[in-house]
């Protein structure tokens, strides 16, 4: 299942994820307003997932700029990708993808419209393939954290869903299975737009991966019951320190993984480590509607009024994390040092 395929006629289509597991549709985006309305409403959702739609959707923009001059398309591309930042702000890969491809525009040596678009769409289609070599990298590299037999517990979606396919905790999950060892996953359903249920659930029970879903509240007892070996989630941001923002209950996890000794491991991209925080108190964390909190699919779950927090992620401290699995090799503490190597190091 494709998370979002570029056609033959230029119009980006996204898989509908706020109807899964129900209804697989296609939404079709014909300009960066539509993608950005999307990445919002969380139809594409997933920090490389994110990025990859927004480059598409700087591509949608660069179509309706090519009768203006070179300067001129820049300048649209540039205000479509404000308009395109301002929809989440906490995963980076977000602005990592827009800079990236807003950068080969102002590097490039020809500036005719024509020639800039086809910049633009070799670029995104770069980065969307590249998204999953990564991912496959990051599974290779992963799954030798991984013991066979292991029960694996992960939070929300870091599957192919949350990204341009195979996934990055998930693919680490795909990789181990690959690999003939046969692990089990547990799946919490988090709250309050239950990524966990719909989504890592239905993408484990398409691979018959062995899944089984938790409420979040759920999972300090099965910790208790000796029933996890480790957890492995994914991640929005990445501070140069090694704290780490992801789905909001992910710093739960990791403080019962700790209280029972088991290894809390986070995979992800380079494109989602951002050296220029020092720390995650720096990181800003989107709040959203109080609606997700009050209502389960349009139905009332708390009395009209009531006060609500709706934070949508939270920062892991580096001190919780055992791991961070990257597409260019497995870092641990001190993560100050780690990760700024990673970026020494030369693109494999
Ligand atoms: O609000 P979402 O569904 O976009 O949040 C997604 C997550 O928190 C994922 O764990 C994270 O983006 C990593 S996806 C490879």
């Amino acid at each position: 299942m494709e998370t979002m395929r570029w056609t033959d006629e230029g119009i980006l289509e996204l898989l509908d994820q706020t109807r899964l597991p129900s209804q697989v549709v296609y939404i079709k985006c014909a300009n960066h307003r539509e993608v950005a309305a999307a990445i919002k409403r969380l139809a594409v959702r997933g920090a490389p997932a994110i990025g990859a739609a927004a480059a598409f959707g700087l591509v949608l923009a660069g179509r309706s700029l090519k009768s203006l001059s070179g300067d001129e398309f820049i300048a649209g591309i540039r205000a479509a990708a404000a308009e395109l930042a301002a929809t989440r702000p906490t995963a980076v890969n977000l602005y990592w993808a827009l800079e990236r491809v807003t950068r080969r525009l102002e590097t490039a040596a020809s500036r005719t419209p024509d020639e800039l678009y086809a910049l633009l769409l070799d670029e995104a289609l770069a980065l969307y393939a590249e998204d999953v070599a990564s991912n496959r990298k990051m599974g290779l590299y992963g799954q030798e954290l991984v013991p066979a037999g292991a029960r694996i517990l992960t939070h929300c979606n870091a599957g192919a869903l949350a990204t341009a396919g195979y996934g990055t905790a998930l693919g680490v999950i795909r990789a181990a299975r690959e690999a003939g060892k046969e692990i089990s996953v547990y799946a919490s359903e988090t709250r309050p737009l239950l990524q966990g249920a719909r989504l890592t659930a239905w993408e484990m029970i398409q691979e018959n991966i062995p899944v089984t879903l938790i409420t979040d509240n759920m999972a300090g007892y099965l910790m208790a019951k000796g029933r996890v070996d480790l957890v492995l989630v994914g991640a929005d941001r990445i501070a140069a320190n090694g704290d780490v923002a992801n789905k909001i209950g992910t710093y739960g996890l990791a403080v019962l993984a700790r209280e029972h000794n088991l290894p809390f491991y986070v995979a992800a991209p380079v494109s989602t480590i951002d050296l220029n925080l020092a720390s995650g108190e720096e990181i800003p964390v989107e709040e959203r509607e109080p609606e997700e909190v009050t209502h389960l699919a349009g139905l009332p779950l708390a009395p009209a009024g009531v006060s609500v927090w709706n934070p949508a992620f939270d920062i892991t401290p580096h001190r919780l994390v055992t791991a961070i699995i990257t597409d260019r090799g497995i870092v641990r503490p001190p993560y100050v040092e780690t990760l700024q190597k990673l970026f020494e190091t030369k693109k494999t």
